[in-house]
């Protein structure tokens, strides 16, 4: 079975096409037309601005996708319906109807967040002898739209059992790289200055940044604070501002602050709930600190619990993970493709 994945939730057009055979799953493409210049240099993503992108580049990523694929049959195709940016949605769905219609072939609809989740099981085969291993388990979804907490007790059995009550983790990494004039996307330019500072310790500039709700009794989040408390030190301490090594120590502290309540509230669900393992996904899962202390600290505390985390390059946005959504959902096949509506605020 050949598989389309398409995803146009936020500021990235994503087409990726799967082949599912004997239970092994291969990617034949997977091809992903960042935006990331263009909203550089607002710091941010312009819903509008990126549909119309979208729009532009949809027929040159099917091309190229396909292209790559060897121009397979396809048999089934996933599209992303929610969470996200509503216009963007749109224009994705809208796309994936025609070519839904052009070859005659379901749709599927895909949450975004639950691709994230099955993104960790991308290139592994034998899915259905992991899952008495696996099963129940703790999935954190941290991106940019996203900080929640999710038991999960199969593929399919979701529940949310906390989430971000304003910022998402990687939303406050965005707002505060705008702040320090880092650019866009803030996560990945705030791990690389932070990794330079954990290699360079200088006491005197030492920070020490908030840990927003780490400590409260429910398994919720909030970021908004923190990228609060980095405006007002950057306010009071222009002069050091310009200093590279302040700019270093500010990242590496809320790169921790972050991580810090990331992992106390991940570890306490986990040990809550009891579960067998704990599931790592989205964009700010490809931080490689926080994959590193996650796994240490499950190891010291809870060290019977498997760690799962994407490759990294399908932690980000990307079409592979909706089209493995899709293959998993293909129950979910209808002929009535043309009622599918997109859900902004879709939840798991
Ligand atoms: O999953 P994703 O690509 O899009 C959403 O669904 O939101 O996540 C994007 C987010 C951005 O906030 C970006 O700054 C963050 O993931 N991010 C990272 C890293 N790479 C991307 N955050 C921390 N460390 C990284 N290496
Ligand atoms: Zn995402």
């Amino acid at each position: 079975m050949i598989i389309i994945g398409i995803d146009t939730s936020c500021d990235d057009t994503c087409i990726a096409v799967l082949e599912a055979r004997n239970k092994k799953i291969k990617i034949l493409s997977n091809i992903i037309s960042s935006q990331t210049n263009l909203h550089t240099k607002y710091g941010g993503v312009y819903p509008f601005l990126a549909k119309r992108e979208h729009q532009k580049n949809l027929p040159i990523v099917l091309k190229k996708a396909l292209k790559k694929a060897k121009n397979p049959k396809i048999d089934l195709i996933g599209i992303t319906v929610g969470p996200g940016l509503e216009p963007c949605l749109w224009t994705g769905v809208n796309f994936a109807k025609d070519l839904s219609d052009t070859l005659v072939k379901p749709l599927i609809p895909v949450n975004h967040i639950e691709a994230h989740i099955l993104a960790n099981f991308v290139g592994k085969s034998q899915i259905s002898n992991l899952k008495s291993q696996i099963f129940p388990a703790v999935c954190l979804v941290v991106s940019g739209g996203h900080t929640q907490l999710i038991l999960m007790r199969g593929i399919g059995k979701y529940k949310l059992i906390g989430e971000t009550r304003d910022d998402a983790a990687g939303e406050c990494l965005d707002k505060v790289a705008r702040i320090l004039g880092l650019g866009y996307p803030g996560g990945p330019v705030i791990a690389a200055l932070a990794a330079m500072k954990l290699k360079v310790k200088n006491e005197k500039l030492k920070i020490n940044l908030p840990r927003p709700m780490m400590y409260t009794k429910d398994y919720d989040f909030s970021f908004s604070g923190l990228k609060t408390a980095v405006l007002y030190k950057v306010q009071s301490e222009k002069r050091k501002i310009k200093s590279e090594k302040y700019i270093q120590e500010m990242c590496r502290e809320v790169q921790q602050a972050v991580i810090d309540v990331l992992i106390h509230k991940t570890l306490r669900a986990a040990k809550d709930y009891k579960v067998k393992s704990i599931i790592l996904g989205g964009g700010v899962a490809a931080n490689d600190e926080l994959r590193k202390q996650l796994q240490e600290r499950i190891k010291k505390e809870i060290p019977n619990t498997k760690y799962l985390i994407p490759d990294t390059k399908y932690c980000t946005d990307n079409a592979v993970m909706i089209a493995i959504t899709a293959l998993f959902n293909k129950k979910k096949a209808t002929k009535n493709w043309k009622k599918i509506r997109v859900d902004a605020n879709l939840k798991i």
